[in-house]
């Protein structure tokens, strides 16, 4: 992005990767025990969890097989070591080192702008708003590098009808938690236009793919990757899944997002992934695969063509 280092994973001893089979096949173990709902104390130390106790009785969530690719998944280790938290840093490796004091208990979330019923929602009533799945998704950066990630929701479409979009709401922003004594990356890019906003159109953000995000790999959202709750939007460049959201915003203009605002040639506001169209910097035609090293075609709508290419057939 901007100013982005790529950090390859290779960096990464492949000692220091779990692989995640030994995670799937303990925290199955553990629900098949009962303790993963039972022991909402035990859990977050069993499983190496960094957010929050209120969430843990919702994990692990059953997974959807209508979402399961049955791509081989990226290592957890990688997921939660690999982060792009401008808040916290812009080196990879090191934002899950530095969300430490980053409170995310207790959380809430407005939900408002052009509806009728603008509504406050705390953490607990969001994991109780419609039930939690696991799905797995490919997820591809704009630096084109990409992993494929199970992730727990629901989709965004099930909150937004809650607080019932009036007509003239053609857009949403999102906004993500702005707390430069706990972010210390914030200051060190003093000129951004902080908080980190994004924005979908109204159509995107109502898709069934379009998912709100509480968890990944069977346990609440590590904060490093977002927690406790975040947007994950598969057919785009990851940019748009905005992390730690605490403001969801029904407008009818298409809102400034932080990106946008920084470069707006490089990310667009659309940004949906598509191999033939270059970024300015670097092609778009493949990946990186995270965990393998291997540099795979990027496909159109990051795979999803079936699904959305719909959306975009008029534009
Ligand atoms: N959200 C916030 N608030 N701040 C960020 O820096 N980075 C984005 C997106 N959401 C970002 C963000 C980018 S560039 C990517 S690729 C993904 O988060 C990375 O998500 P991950 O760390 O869970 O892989």
């Amino acid at each position: 992005m901007a100013s982005i280092h790529i950090h390859p994973p290779w960096l990464l001893p492949e000692s220091q990767v779990t692989p995640e089979n030994i995670h799937r096949n303990r925290r199955h173990f553990l629900r098949d025990l009962g303790l993963a709902s039972a022991g909402v104390a035990m859990a977050p130390s069993l499983l190496g969890q960094t957010s929050t106790n209120a969430s843990a009785a919702f994990y692990p969530a059953r997974r959807n097989p209508a979402f399961d690719p049955k791509l081989k998944l990226t290592s957890e280790k990688l997921v939660t070591t690999y982060n792009n938290y401008y808040e916290f840093s812009t080196t990879k490796d090191r934002v899950h080192k530095l969300v430490g004091p980053f409170r995310v208990d207790p959380w809430s979330v407005w939900v408002g702008g052009l509806c009728e019923k603008p509504t406050t929602f705390s953490l607990e009533d969001l994991l109780k708003l419609a039930p939690i799945e696991e799905r797995v998704y490919r997820f591809r950066c704009v630096e084109a590098w990409s992993m494929v990630v199970p992730w727990s929701g629901y989709p965004l479409s099930k909150l937004l009808a809650k607080v019932v979009p009036k007509a003239e709401a053609n857009f949403v922003k999102f906004t993500t938690v702005m707390r430069p004594e706990e972010m210390p990356g914030i200051a060190r890019l003093s000129d951004y236009p902080w908080p980190y906003t994004e924005g979908l159109r109204m159509d995107e953000a109502m898709h069934p793919l379009t998912l709100l995000a509480t968890g990944l790999y069977g346990k609440p959202m590590a904060k490093q990757n977002g927690a406790p709750v975040r947007l994950v939007v598969p057919w785009k460049y990851g940019f748009k899944s905005a992390k730690s959201l605490v403001k969801i915003e029904l407008v009818s203009e298409q809102p400034a997002t932080l990106w946008n605002a920084v470069n707006p040639t490089e990310y667009p506001f659309l940004s949906n992934v598509e191999p033939n169209v270059p970024h300015p910097r670097w092609s778009q035609a493949s990946e990186r695969e995270l965990g393998t090293g291997n540099r795979i075609p990027t496909l159109p709508y990051n795979g999803y063509a079936a699904e959305v290419a719909a959306l975009y057939a008029r534009k």
